[in-house]
């Protein structure tokens, strides 16, 4: 399996590890496709009570059944089943054995499987469309209706159901939007379920998990606490250190060390010289003073900025600073330890789309915290919050005591404003940024408007632009203002801000911060921008 082969083997010996494979047991999988949401279907099924992971889309059916996995997701993708090299599933996984539920590509490939037809289709269906169901039986159960909105994505259809598939809906394009097989075991969606545009789309994942699958409600936050805390407790003896950022994901698994590990923790707190206004003070005051975490504070910032002179690359910058940041761990470790384990708060979405997966999708970005860190790292990884979702983790993070302010605080990428700064990172577009960083974040709050979205922030390049001030001509910095909502990061929109609560936030900075005189704001969504420019 190599969905989480980064750290499985050190994590393993690390005890405090869990693995996929231990958490599916009664739980559902998603095999992957390269689908745009192929994480929010696992997302979906985890609210509703059931753990679900992704894992290769050619994870062996045997490997399947040891997992004992209680049914199977065969998620979105962009390939045509029919194209050269196009990804499949192992054969067996149609055997029936397991219940399998295809959505789009997965509902395509159940359809070629069983010797129907998928053919480019004449019409390409985006967005909303309406399911006519004609057979409410299985995932359709208790779904009532004419017309359901649903939403679509393909190019291709299917053309022609095989013997032992028969239709379960229809929409205008697509004469099969919905099927099943006889046996009732196996079922296709040609539109998205897990999309909220989806009317009933919950309670057909719901249908599927708990009366196709017969899956259990097992998965809980308090039980995960519970479990963590218990197996982190198991760690064969060492010293554990533990990175913290001040960000949510950090903070959450430091105080879960804390509460699990006490006495061998020692976490530190790296100024990279990349943070935001007043980071280092405010970790200080809510991790140390309020919540006893023990840390301390190293200043690295000549060295992060030193190393980052003359770059201007996005990926060769992310990568210096995922070097930089594991070595002055190294370096801390060996002053300051013996330490056996490095501690981080790496997520599941981070350890996914740094392409750590067999499934089809590209390398998008490097996040420094999985990508970064040398091979001959000579400290075992614990990343207890490793098979979590973001909303899991602040969830996970109420529990275990962390004010609302911080768990509710936008996340921050680790490798700080060098990826809000485009180009080179100097000094002066590092004050630029950071200023502008703070006011976008107090005016948001003093809008009401924080708590709203996901994140905002401002980031700036080399622009120069023409301004005036008074009578005089004044040559300064762009920054742009970017506002988006989003539920997991995978994809976001930009936030429609209203007009006056715009430009208040503009003059602000432009008022506020010396050396800007424009400012622009983003409307490009996620995708086909990411959520930070670099
Ligand atoms: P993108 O820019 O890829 O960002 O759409 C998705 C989310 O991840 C955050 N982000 C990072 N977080 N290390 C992190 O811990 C990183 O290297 C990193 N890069 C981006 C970003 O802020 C957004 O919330």
């Amino acid at each position: 399996m190599r969905t989480s082969s980064v750290a499985a083997p050190t994590r393993a010996k690390a005890g405090g590890a869990r693995k996929d494979s231990a958490l599916l047991r009664g739980g559902v999988a998603v095999l992957d496709f390269g689908g745009q949401y192929s994480h929010l279907i696992a997302r979906r099924v985890r609210s509703l009570g059931v753990y679900s992971a992704l894992l290769p889309f050619d994870t062996p059916v045997s490997a399947l059944k040891q997992m004992g996995v209680k049914g199977v997701i065969l998620s979105g993708g962009p390939s045509s089943v029919y194209g050269k090299g196009a990804p499949h599933p192992e054969e067996g996984v149609f055997s029936g054995e397991i219940p399998v539920l295809g959505i789009c590509y997965g509902y395509q490939l159940i359809v070629q499987a069983h010797g129907g037809e998928v053919k480019r289709a004449e019409r390409r269906e985006y967005g909303k469309a309406e399911l006519r169901i004609t057979d409410r039986t299985g995932i359709f159960e208790g779904i009532e209706g004419s017309g359901v909105v649903c939403w679509m994505s393909h190019g291709d259809s299917a053309t022609r159901l095989p013997r032992g598939l028969t239709s379960m809906g229809e929409s205008d394009n697509s004469p099969y939007a919905a099927i099943r097989s006889a046996d009732g075991a196996q079922f296709g969606v040609q539109f998205h379920p897990e999309v909220v545009q989806t009317e009933h789309g919950d309670e057909m994942l719901s249908n599927f998990v708990f009366n196709v699958c017969r899956a259990e409600r097992t998965w809980s936050m308090e039980g995960f606490l519970e479990e963590t805390v218990e197996s982190l407790r198991r760690t064969p003896e060492g010293r554990v250190l533990c990175a913290v950022s001040g960000g949510v994901d950090s903070s959450v698994a430091s105080v879960l060390l804390n509460r699990s590990l006490h006495d061998r923790l020692q976490c530190v707190f790296i100024d990279t010289g990349l943070l935001r206004q007043g980071e280092a003070e405010e970790v200080s005051r809510f991790l140390r003073d309020d919540l006893g975490v023990p840390i301390e504070f190293v200043d690295a910032s000549k060295r992060f900025l030193g190393a980052l002179k003359g770059l201007a690359d996005p990926e060769e910058k992310r990568k210096v600073i995922g070097r930089v940041f594991a070595q002055t761990f190294e370096e801390y470790a060996r002053v300051n330890g013996p330490f056996r384990y490095l501690a981080q708060g790496t997520l599941y979405p981070d350890v996914i789309e740094s392409g750590h997966t067999s499934a089809p999708a590209s390398v998008i970005k490097t996040h420094h915290n999985v990508g970064g860190l040398p091979k001959d790292l000579k400290l075992e990884l614990i990343e207890p919050l490793r098979e979590l979702y973001k909303d899991e983790v602040r969830a996970l993070g109420t529990l275990l005591g962390i004010p609302a302010a911080v768990i509710g605080r936008h996340p921050f990428p680790g490798p700080g404003l060098a990826v809000r700064i485009i180009g080179e990172v100097t000094p002066e577009k590092l004050r630029l940024c950071r200023a502008a960083n703070h006011v976008v974040e107090q005016a948001m709050r003093e809008e009401g408007l924080y708590d709203r979205v996901w994140q905002a922030f401002a980031y700036l390049g080399d622009d120069r632009v023409t301004g005036v001030l008074g009578d005089e001509r004044r040559v300064g910095a762009q920054v742009t203002v970017r506002v988006v909502e989003s539920v997991d990061a995978m994809t976001a929109d930009w936030f429609r801000m209203p007009y006056p609560a715009l430009e208040r936030l503009s003059s602000r900075i432009t008022n506020e911060v010396e050396g800007v005189v424009s400012v622009a704001y983003s409307v490009s969504s996620k995708p086909p921008a990411t959520i930070e420019p670099q």
